[in-house]
């Protein structure tokens, strides 16, 4: 199966470990998914992904949360805290305001540490018990070190997460502190980060856990069985368009890895599979500039900046994998502005739907794009909220009200409030 959307289930090549192998995207080479840490090919460096001989239909799901998906999973199990199962809430001012037919937002923020990265962490972890693994790292936003620390303390092993020093929203340091990472602010941005943990993991003194581990992208691709299977059950159809944050891209690869699978298992025609699409802030929107230029590779911003802290990436690792996802589902990619990202949180924390500066940027996409006309009035879309309010508290109260002191009396709040 390449990364074309109609292709075929492959057979099992002889290092195929149970059905299960990883496979270059680039060059082709096939590797035994269990018997040697790597992260990329060693053959020409390229994108690994994991693949299935046999790729399941919706028949063969059954439970609850991620592991509901473990046939299209490399076990049956996993660390689990658990996780999925989010909800699909509808926002009917929201849906009003954008002029869609149907808008539902899966709102990834509810999941145990508070973002979709739990997601990835299940497989992951399961992966580095299998391989035996001493220390498990990261770089990260924040999210996936609080995904990491906490998964890595529940299945007991050591977690060493590198962040970007004072870019890191406060609720996600404390969570990777409490979880008992341990914790380096690194003066250098994201993609900085990112370039010291994998020369780490190439000296094999840690196991990477960012979304470049294939393994992570295994779990994350449950949010598309979820998204799928909720949205037939309420409406019969499955949603013309997925929006969603890009950072690193590991969601958008991971959707349309989900999507090429159910095609080739026969449980869903290419042209039912929604439209991926892409929303980064202006400040650090490479995606977006290699969309619009019809470009087959994604130029490395290094300077990059936005309130949406959790996605301040300016070199999406997953691009290769993502770019076709968005190009064969029909999709498009489009840049927000801060502003734009603070009303779209506004809204939805009015539709009671609390989520952090990066979750709500696939809500100001939607709307942009419905301005330009790109999205029609007649679609019906799921917009992705990734991670939860309370992972940046500054953020929110900058874009709430603010607390209005009153002196401690009945009256003097009655008075204060304007009552009769
Ligand atoms: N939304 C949130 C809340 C995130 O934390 C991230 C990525 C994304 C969107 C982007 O997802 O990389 O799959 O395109 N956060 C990473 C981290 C980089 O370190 O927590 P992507």
């Amino acid at each position: 199966m390449s990364l074309s959307l109609d292709a075929p289930a492959q057979d099992a090549p002889a290092v195929a470990d149970d059905g299960v192998w990883l496979e270059c995207i680039a060059c082709g080479g096939q590797f035994a998914p269990f018997d040697d840490v790597r992260f990329t090919c060693d053959d020409c460096d390229g994108l690994l992904e994991v693949r299935y001989a046999h790729p399941p239909t919706f028949d063969d799901f059954e439970g609850e949360g991620v592991w509901r998906y473990a046939a299209a999973l490399p076990f049956e199990e996993g660390v689990s805290l658990p996780e999925g199962h989010t909800p699909l809430h509808e926002v009917p001012r929201l849906k009003e305001d954008a002029g869609v037919d149907r808008l539902r937002i899966k709102h990834e923020g509810m999941n145990p540490t508070g973002s979709f990265k739990d997601r990835g962490m299940t497989v992951g972890v399961r992966v580095a018990k299998e391989l035996g693994v001493g220390r498990l790292a990261c770089a990260s936003t924040g999210n996936t070190s609080a995904a990491l620390a906490a998964y890595g303390a529940r299945g007991g092993m050591e977690t060493l997460v590198l962040l970007p020093a004072g870019k890191v929203a406060a609720g996600k340091v404390a969570q990777a502190s409490l979880h008992d990472a341990r914790i380096l602010e690194v003066d250098g941005n994201f993609d900085d980060c990112l370039d010291i943990v994998q020369d780490l993991a190439n000296r094999g003194e840690v196991y990477l856990l960012n979304s470049l581990n294939p393994f992570r992208l295994e779990g994350q691709k449950t949010i598309g069985f979820e998204i799928l299977e909720e949205f037939r059950d309420d409406y019969g159809t499955f949603p013309d368009r997925i929006v969603l944050p890009v950072g690193n891209a590991g969601n958008t690869s991971a959707l349309f890895k989900a999507f090429r699978e159910l095609v080739a298992a026969g449980a869903m025609d290419p042209d039912e599979v929604p439209a991926l699409t892409g929303v980064q802030a202006a400040g650090a929107a490479p995606m977006v500039e290699a969309i619009e230029n019809g470009a087959d590779e994604v130029r490395r911003w290094d300077e990059v900046e936005t309130r949406a802290t959790a996605i301040r990436i300016g070199n999406p690792v997953n691009a290769p994998k993502a770019l076709p996802g968005i190009r064969q589902t029909g999709g498009t990619a489009v840049a927000v502005d801060d502003e734009a990202i603070t009303e779209a949180q506004r809204d939805l924390a009015r539709e009671g739907v609390g989520v952090e500066p990066a979750s709500a940027a696939s809500v100001a996409g939607l709307r942009k794009l419905r301005e330009r006309g790109v999205v029609d009035a007649d679609e019906d879309v799921v917009c992705l909220t990734t991670g939860h309010l309370l992972k940046d508290p500054d953020a929110a109260y900058e874009a709430g009200g603010d607390p209005e002191p009153v002196a401690n009396s009945t009256d003097a709040v009655l008075e204060h409030i304007g009552a009769e």
